[in-house]
């Protein structure tokens, strides 16, 4: 028996297909927003002018896939009909700099263009973009997935307005903005927002019975015939629906349940392993996240779950938080100090704070753990 055949993976078959990156052929539940799109993009196979728009919501509810899928629809349709038409997309979290996201687009128009990676100022590659797109003549779609991570939206003002500033005289640029912050319109200036035309489409979370179906199409590619519980799939869903119905957070699990099936050496995934998987996962974000904090802001979560799921206030939480830098021999910062903590333990979704009204007492905030102390403890004893 050769070493390979020994660790045979009794589990997965192509596990690529649970990951992030892959596109699915078969989208769930989305047919509406894949019109939206393409009727965005639409206007583009006749040469004329597509439309720029925004996409929001919440993270893993296909914004990008959806994207992606139209996009390979799109170049399809281009090719068959021959038309001027070139997409560039760029996710912003990963190349956020205008320099860098104007060398990408070039590099998509006009591959054969030497354009320098450094050492231009920014409106040098603005120039020659507009030159590269004058001489192509044809429509340059830009799709920016994440665009609140960009640097400066600067970008897109500038794209959208190419044409219309005279930047470019021959075909057109357009732009599809995805972000899962739905607060971002509201940092962008309104002379952006206005050549958007107010195009925006905000996609809902999935419920339980699509989560199901998108885990079901997967799982078939993902998992050998037969390996997994009755129970898996569902729960998975559920779970995934109760916290914001994210796609991601469904596959994921899914994904992790049949690791510790593979771990444990079992033939097939039960509802245990996702129960444990979902554990493991909450786990990891809490040390993911508690790791990180400076130390000072460590002993307030400390104090704060030191009474074990129970709602604290501020006040409390100060006085066992001195307690702990005493025997620590360190000396404790200020109340502000360690309130502006608190705010950001919120933040991280590690305790939930509320502002009560108190009488006469005026307004004061109460703190409830989302964490147990012994979790927070196994994390810092690594310290
Ligand atoms: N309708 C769907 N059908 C099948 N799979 C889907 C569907 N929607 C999302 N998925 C899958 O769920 C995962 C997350 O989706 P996607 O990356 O598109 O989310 P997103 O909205 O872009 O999230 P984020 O804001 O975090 O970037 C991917 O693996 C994707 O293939
Ligand atoms: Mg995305």
């Amino acid at each position: 028996m050769s070493l390979f055949e020994i660790i045979e993976d009794k589990i997965f078959d192509k596990r690529i297909a649970l990951s992030p990156e892959y596109v699915p052929d078969n989208l769930i539940g989305r047919e509406k927003q894949v019109k939206q799109i393409a009727s965005v993009f639409a206007p583009s196979l006749k040469g004329d002018k597509p439309h720029n728009a925004f996409i929001y919501g919440k993270t893993g509810v296909g914004k990008t896939a959806i994207t992606k899928y139209v996009l390979l629809e799109l170049d399809q349709e281009v090719k068959k009909n021959q038309v001027a038409v070139k997409s560039a997309f760029v996710n912003c979290k990963q190349i956020n700099t205008t320099t860098k996201i104007l060398k990408r687009i070039c590099n998509v128009i006009a591959p054969e263009v030497e354009v320098p990676g450094t050492g231009l100022a920014t409106s040098e590659y603005y120039d020659k973009l507009w030159k590269i797109l004058n001489s192509f003549g044809g429509i340059a779609i830009v799709v920016l997935d994440e665009a609140d991570k960009l640097e400066d939206d600067g970008i897109l003002y500038n794209l959208s307005r190419a044409r219309e500033n005279l930047d470019i005289t021959e075909g057109y640029v357009s732009i599809l903005g995805i972000s899962n912050d739905l607060t971002y319109k509201e940092r962008i200036d309104a002379r952006t927002l206005s050549s958007f035309g107010n195009k925006e489409f905000v996609f809902p979370p999935y419920d339980a019975l699509q989560l199901r179906e998108i885990l079901e199409d997967r799982a078939v590619i993902g998992f050998r015939e037969g390996v997994i519980d009755d129970e898996v799939i569902p729960l998975c869903a559920a779970l995934a629906a109760q916290e914001h119905g994210d796609a991601r957070k469904a596959l994921t699990l899914l994904e992790y349940a049949g690791e510790l099936a593979v771990e444990k050496g079992s033939d097939h995934v039960t509802e245990k392993d996702v129960r444990e998987a979902q554990e493991r996962s909450e786990m990891d974000r809490i040390v993911e996240a508690t790791k990180t904090l400076p130390l000072h802001q460590k002993l307030v979560l400390l104090a704060i779950v030191s009474e074990n799921m129970k709602e604290t206030d501020t006040n409390a939480v100060y006085m066992s938080y001195k307690d702990l830098c005493e025997k620590r021999e360190l000396k404790a910062l200020t109340k502000v100090r360690v309130s502006n903590f608190i705010s950001e333990l919120d933040m991280l979704g590690l305790i939930t704070t509320r502002k009560v009204y108190r009488g006469r007492y005026g307004h004061t905030r109460t703190i409830v753990p989302n964490v147990t102390k012994a979790k927070v403890q196994a994390v810092l004893s690594e310290d």
